[in-house]
């Protein structure tokens, strides 16, 4: 079968001139155009996006193995989403980097493409945009940052949390928080615990989409290089081979991730994520389906925000092949990963260094991973709540409802000495789901109120549409569905209603009469974002609901790699 590339480069006459004759402004040689695999390499390089901020290095080292394996690697740049700088939410904007990498893909003389992807958004939208083409593609993480260091101890993301807090309780200066902030971010790569970036690597790796050790060598470690050499290399052979998306991400991969994703403590993002890409290959996968999966495997990664060490400490224990062996009872050890090799062949030899990261799964970290899914007349279509994360002591709670209409309405009042709230009480937060904010924000784990923080109290049950940070803890329901702002239950809230949450029996109940419900319904008046133009009005019309990926509609499934027209 002639290459894809051979559409463009391989042609005689005027077309084949357009297409060969400016490429060749780079000084590329003609024999290059002579049918040699065209690899793509989808980068997410950008200064707003701090953690792929060393990805033209990591290009370079993929070059590397393209051109050592006899491949012609080709580089270009697609919309990077920087989570701590853009705003109002990089999730918003998630569906439309996918756009954009489905159609430079498509659209372009790719054989194979190589996405590079690291800060949280970086990945589902590369991975569900190559989905949508399903040509050759290899994912290649830019890895973990190293774990922080302030004042004599290790720090991460999830320590932000913490200091939060304890600057608006007084316990630390502004002066503290930016040496802090400093000693955290001291190295180039994404967030250094099993927050959503580290558990889209992870995804990437036991769906198979990446080669082994993806997941967790520190983005400055040389061996991020050699593994980018080597994603490159792979690349050109996946390409000659047509091994394609489809090929590896059968239902069975699906549930590997979701186990692996459990034993690990990963992001409660991972579930949207995953359901989007499930969408865009055609997979059948309902929410459920993560509770199911994960309730037979236990907690084994000690790792942050779950536990206490970071990505990198994973790495040197044995990495995600560790935990992979470990979990080889349960998984699918027979689904093919990219390099050819079964995911129980790739780690039938893994090592576990250190027990104190890496658990057996005899004897678990905690007996407790993965995500409950909570259903109830607050949420008939899913809630979801990491337990992992939780308070033991909250799972079980009836408490009376403190209700934010909005995250304005939070921002104003949560401080406020006077607001009527107690430790048992259930904060509620509307319209910040993926309609309603837009875009879903991260902004589930809300802080408690100061003088909630001032007892010394922690934790309280929070509930609400949005999603919470992969780095964030607690009690925490999130991606309540349907959300308040197309008129779910959530809407109708009030102060003083009772709410009981029991994660045992995957329940979350809202204590008002059928009747009374509907009453509150008959009074509802959808909010007005004022997006009347541009890219977020078309999302707000149709972007799904959370239980669904919160995917546009029709971004659902694959317009496959054919393009039939010329561009002249
Ligand atoms: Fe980029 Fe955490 S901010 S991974
Ligand atoms: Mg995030």
């Amino acid at each position: 079968m002639p290459l894809r590339s051979h559409d463009w480069f391989g042609r005689t006459g005027k077309d084949g001139f357009i297409y060969r004759a400016w490429m060749k402004n780079q000084g590329f040689p003609h024999h290059l155009f002579e049918g040699k695999p065209v690899i793509g390499i989808c980068n997410t390089f950008s200064e707003f996006t701090p953690c792929n901020a060393h990805f033209r290095e990591l290009a370079e080292a993929v070059k590397r193995g393209v051109w050592e394996a006899g491949g012609f690697p080709l580089e270009f740049p697609v919309m990077s989403l920087g989570e701590c700088q853009i705003k109002p939410t990089a999730m918003l904007f998630r569906n439309l980097a996918s756009m954009d990498v489905e159609e430079s893909i498509r659209g372009n003389s790719i054989d194979g493409v190589i996405l590079l992807c690291g800060c949280d958004k970086t990945t589902p939208s590369l991975v569900m945009g190559a989905c949508s083409v399903d040509l050759p593609t290899i994912v290649l993480s830019g890895g973990p940052m190293l774990a922080g260091r302030y004042q004599g101890r290790k720090i991460g993301t999830s320590d932000l949390w913490r200091f939060a807090e304890d600057f608006k309780t007084g316990k630390m200066s502004q002066k503290e928080f930016v040496e802090a902030e400093a000693c955290m971010a001291r190295s180039q790569g994404h967030c250094a615990v099993m927050g959503t970036a580290s558990t889209m690597a992870a995804m990437v790796e036991s769906l198979g989409l990446a080669l082994p050790d993806n997941a967790t060598i520190p983005a400055s470690d040389s061996r991020r290089k050699v593994l980018a050499h080597l994603t490159g290399m792979r690349a050109v052979e996946l390409a000659k081979q047509n091994i394609k998306p489809s090929d590896i991400l059968t239902r069975q991969a699906f549930e590997n991730a979701i186990m692996v994703n459990a034993a690990l403590g990963g992001s409660t993002n991972f579930i949207i994520h995953l359901m989007a890409i499930a969408g865009r290959i055609g997979v059948d996968l309902s929410l459920d389906d993560f509770d199911t999966l994960s309730a037979k495997i236990p907690l084994l990664a000690n790792l942050q925000p779950s536990g206490e060490h970071f990505v990198e400490d994973l790495f040197y224990a044995g990495g995600l092949p560790a935990i992979i062996r470990e979990l080889r009872s349960v998984l699918n050890n027979d689904a093919m990963t990219i390099n050819g090799y079964s995911l129980g062949e790739n780690c039938a030899e893994a090592q576990c260094h250190d027990r104190s990261v890496i658990a057996s799964i005899d004897e678990p970290f905690k007996p407790e991973s993965g995500v409950a899914v909570l259903r109830g007349n607050l949420c008939p279509n899913g809630a979801v709540l990491k337990p992992s994360a939780a308070s033991p002591e909250l799972m079980q709670h009836t408490g009376r409802a403190v209700v934010f209409e909005n995250i304005d309405d939070y921002k104003a009042r949560i401080d406020d000495p006077d607001l009527d709230v107690d430790p048992s009480c259930v904060l509620v937060l509307k319209n910040v789901g993926p309609r309603g904010y837009p875009g879903m924000p991260e902004v589930g784990n809300m802080q408690l109120p100061a003088k909630i923080l001032a007892q010394g109290v922690h934790d309280m049950v929070r509930i609400s549409d949005g999603r919470m940070s992969g780095t964030g803890f607690g009690t925490v329901v999130l991606h309540v569905s349907p959300e308040a702002a197309v008129g779910g239950n959530l809407a109708f809230v009030q102060d003083g209603d009772l709410i009981t949450l029991d994660v045992e029996n995957r329940r979350l109940h809202l204590h008002v009469s059928d009747e009374e419900l509907a009453g509150r319904l008959a009074r509802f008046k959808p909010i007005d974002l004022g997006y009347n133009r541009g890219y977020v009005n078309l999302y707000i019309r149709h972007v799904t609901q959370a239980h669904e990926g919160a995917d546009l509609d029709f971004l659902r499934g694959s317009s496959g790699s054919v393009v039939k027209r010329d561009s002249h």
